[in-house]
């Protein structure tokens, strides 16, 4: 290691000085899992550090090792790690009976807290996760208009269902032409989920029109994420929504808008941003307060699926833990604390993130991006401008750019996700965000020359 990348590690004063337990619990860990931990998508290679606590914008794991993460659990602990107001709620909250087979007054709080943050959300129902919720607002959406089909943008992430997972690992090769072909993510996908998906392009809406229209009798819904990550984390222009709502509408089909990870990008969340007037949204992630959630919320008439009373004709929606207190409580002490004041300044330390991580770029000399909006931001080991899927799709040796980056930035105390994105938490200072630019620079520096070498 040369001597700037000490001075990195010294400012960060977070070397990594050993891995011994984690690495033994790994060895534990595949004897009764496959592959030694239970998410597929915080696995990197040879395995992650296994964490012991995290306190605000820092987690430590077993070998005492400090990171500053910028994952926050995947973009859902906004306020970082045993914040003081939701550990106190979930204590408070808990101690009454963590579950219950009765509704709640504290599903009725975070329910009026989040309806009364737009307009646009004029009920609300709970999920245990992000993907629960969605599978549940194509369930509306098949319910309410009687087809059985749903579009999404290429490569975009919606979770664990299987339509939704359809295109996630399209590819040269495989991803279609004239316009974007169905391919199967999960081994065993059925021919059928295939069928019932029409993959669209981000940000074309010229061809996004064209195949909404030619699908229109059969689509249900179209799924659309303003800020995909998987896509680039680069914003929908305001022409493509337009298009996807005046399209979406005049053809009956349901608008559903996938908040769960850009909620955070305002009070309101972010189809204010776009001017989009959805017919569903999605939310997860910060709306739990770091506990696991997911919520659909939307249109009345849609919402109106869900109603169980007698003579409705309901869409099932139940499980087990749904809209349990303990979620409840702690999702209304992390939103309660969420005023304008604090997206404002979460988004003007995400602007600043950006700016200097751009300079750090520059100064290296090394072909790369950073992508981002709000409190979010994703780095790329290409220059190529970057509209869609296709043109942010990294080559392999831009791959491997990153699967060497990604453990330089954790051997030097920044937790991100592998393919270097993350998202601020409140607890975050410009210093914090300075010190993972400047490190940046450093390892994009350090692994160019190891690829040169
Ligand atoms: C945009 C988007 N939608 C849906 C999901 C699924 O949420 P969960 O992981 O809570 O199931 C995610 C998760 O990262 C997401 O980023």
């Amino acid at each position: 290691m040369n001597s700037k990348f000490d001075a990195t590690l010294d400012k960060v004063q977070a070397r990594r000085n050993s891995t011994a337990r984690s690495d033994a619990l790994f060895e534990r860990a595949l004897k009764v899992m496959p592959g030694g931990s239970t998410r597929a998508t915080i696995f990197f290679a040879p395995h992650p550090p296994y964490a012991d606590h995290g306190t605000g914008a820092r987690v430590v794991d077993v070998d005492g090792n400090a990171l500053l993460d910028f994952t926050n659990n995947f973009f859902s602990a906004i306020h970082g790690h045993a914040n003081p107001a939701i550990l106190r709620a979930i204590a408070e909250t808990a101690a009454r009976g963590v579950s219950f087979g009765l509704p709640t007054e504290t599903e009725v709080l975070l329910a009026e807290h989040i309806c009364a943050r737009s307009p646009a959300f004029e009920a609300i129902r709970f999920a245990n996760s992000g993907s629960e919720a969605v599978l549940t607002a194509i369930k509306a959406a098949r319910a309410a208009t009687g087809r059985p089909a749903i579009a999404k943008i290429e490569g975009a992430y919606h979770g664990s269902y299987d339509h939704v997972e359809v295109s996630l690992d399209s590819r040269p090769g495989t991803w279609g032409e004239a316009a974007p072909a169905g391919t199967k993510y999960a081994r065993g996908t059925p021919d059928a989920v295939l069928a019932d998906t029409v993959v669209v392009p981000f940000n074309d809406a010229t061809a996004c029109v064209r195949l909404l229209e030619a699908n229109a009798d059969r689509l249900a819904g179209v799924l659309f994420d303003p800020l995909p990550s998987r896509v680039g984390l680069i914003p929908a222009t305001p022409e493509f929504t337009a298009a996807l709502r005046e399209t979406t509408r005049r053809l009956g089909i349901l608008l559903i808008v996938d908040e769960i990870v850009c909620f955070r990008l305002s009070h309101g969340g972010a189809h204010p941003l776009w001017a989009l007037d959805p017919d569903l949204v999605t939310l997860g992630k910060i709306i739990g307060g770091g506990l696991p959630i997911g919520a659909v919320a939307g249109k009345r008439a849609v919402m109106d699926m869900f109603d169980v009373r007698p003579g409705k004709a309901p869409v099932p929606h139940g499980g087990t833990f749904t809209a349990n207190p303990v979620t409840m409580a702690a999702g209304l002490a992390s939103l309660e604390q969420l005023d304008r004041a604090a997206y404002d300044r979460l988004n003007a330390l995400g602007e600043r993130l950006r700016g200097r991580i751009a300079a750090a770029i520059a100064a290296s000399g090394v072909p790369a991006q950073v992508t981002g909006m709000g409190s979010l931001f994703r780095v790329h080991p290409h220059a190529r401008p970057i509209a869609d899927y296709r043109s942010c799709y990294p080559s392999d040796a831009e791959k491997a750019l990153l699967a060497r980056l990604h453990p330089w930035l954790l051997e030097a105390g920044f937790l991100v996700t592998p393919n270097i994105s993350g998202a601020l938490s409140t607890p975050m200072t410009e210093a914090d965000v300075d010190a993972l630019a400047e490190a940046l620079g450093e390892g994009l520096r350090w692994v160019a020359r190891r690829a040169a070498a």
